[in-house]
């Protein structure tokens, strides 16, 4: 298959304007615009032709990883949660990145019509499966119970990171809802992204895959520095003995360890939340479980503020041709 015109015919769909309407920030990474400057337009026909013209990088949206070694932590239960206060702050996209079991829509009580699964096979384009969930948050839905979009080939997840490469600039984040685990497309997503949160409950069944998923994830990404929320605590200090364990095992092992960056209780408004398919933060506000989420947020954005933004899409495309090649 020939990626290079693959790329082409993707491309060549036209690149979008930011959905938020924001101009392209300066200074802000990535790849490089020309942008005219405003002025022009109020100029002469002639002087047009002289028009200075700037170069301004394409802003990209902050992409984050919610992942787990072990299934069940909480992660899309958290997406959900974030996705609603990140897009208070800007146009948000949650990509479902567990592809053949994605349940992220529930959360959203949504009922995309498309999902991933028409862009491998060749009837979509990532564009086409975009579906809103509110004003400032849409969803690209991950397959449901669909056995094969769990291994997908080189080529198919190629066409799914062309696809989001050409939202990157039309939002402000990026939320991926991973499937758990260490498959090889699992952490070419949390390797795409800009900074990857793993879950984990106290339970030592996941604290042992936590450390497992930090494990290999720093193999394939020395660069990365993971962070690491603990999910369903009984109290503070419970959360920050796991956080100490999973730290300690990774200092020692791996010479570095995820930095601890908040706990959410175990809630049955949580629970009582997924059933009536919503966010907590939304739909519980006052819930204990809402106001951790809320702390969580603001530590999380912080966090992204201080990196330059790769693009999950184009580090993806980058992530699958460097397998490939290899
Ligand atoms: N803080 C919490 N308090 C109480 N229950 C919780 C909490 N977080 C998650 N749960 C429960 O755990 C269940 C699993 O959560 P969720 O679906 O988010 O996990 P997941 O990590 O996305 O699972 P998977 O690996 O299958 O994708 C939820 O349906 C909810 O019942
Ligand atoms: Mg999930």
């Amino acid at each position: 298959m020939d990626w290079s015109e693959t790329r082409k015919k993707l491309l060549s769909l036209g690149k979008g304007c930011r959905r938020d309407g924001a101009e392209p920030v300066e200074g802000s990474g990535g790849e490089f615009a020309i942008c005219l400057d405003p002025g022009i337009y109020r100029r002469g026909a002639s002087d047009v032709a002289h028009a200075p013209r700037r170069v301004i990088p394409t802003p990209r949206a902050a992409s984050l990883c919610i992942a787990s070694g072990k299934g069940g932590t909480g992660k899309s239960v958290v997406t959900a949660s974030l996705s609603s206060l990140f897009s208070a702050r800007g146009q948000t996209l949650i990509v479902d990145a567990d592809l053949g079991v994605g349940n992220a829509h529930i959360l959203q009580d949504v009922s995309p019509l498309k999902s991933f699964v028409e862009v491998v096979e060749g009837e979509s384009q990532v564009r086409d499966v975009l579906a809103a969930c509110s004003e400032r948050c849409d969803l690209l839905a991950g397959g449901s119970g669909i056995p094969r979009m769990a291994a997908l080939s080189d080529y198919e997840l190629h066409l799914i990171a062309e696809g989001i490469q050409e939202l990157e600039s039309e939002y402000r984040f990026m939320l991926v809802d991973s499937a758990a685990g260490v498959s090889r497309q699992t952490m070419a997503f949390a390797r795409g992204c800009d900074l990857t949160l793993v879950v984990t409950t106290p339970d030592l069944t996941a604290m042992t895959d936590a450390y497992a998923f930090v494990k290999v994830l720093v193999g394939k990404k020395p660069q990365s520095r993971p962070l690491l929320l603990v999910n369903r605590a009984r109290s503070e200090t419970e959360a920050n003995e796991v956080s100490k364990r999973i730290q300690r095992v990774c200092q020692r092992f791996l010479g570095s360890a995820p930095k601890y960056i908040g706990w959410l209780p175990d809630d049955d408004k949580v629970i009582d939340c997924v059933n009536r398919r919503g966010a907590v933060s939304l739909l519980e506000p006052y819930a204990e479980s809402s106001r951790a989420l809320r702390k969580l947020a603001v530590v999380l954005l912080e966090e992204l503020g201080k990196l330059h933004s790769a693009g999950l899409g184009r580090s993806l495309v980058d992530i699958v041709e460097y397998s490939r090649d290899r």
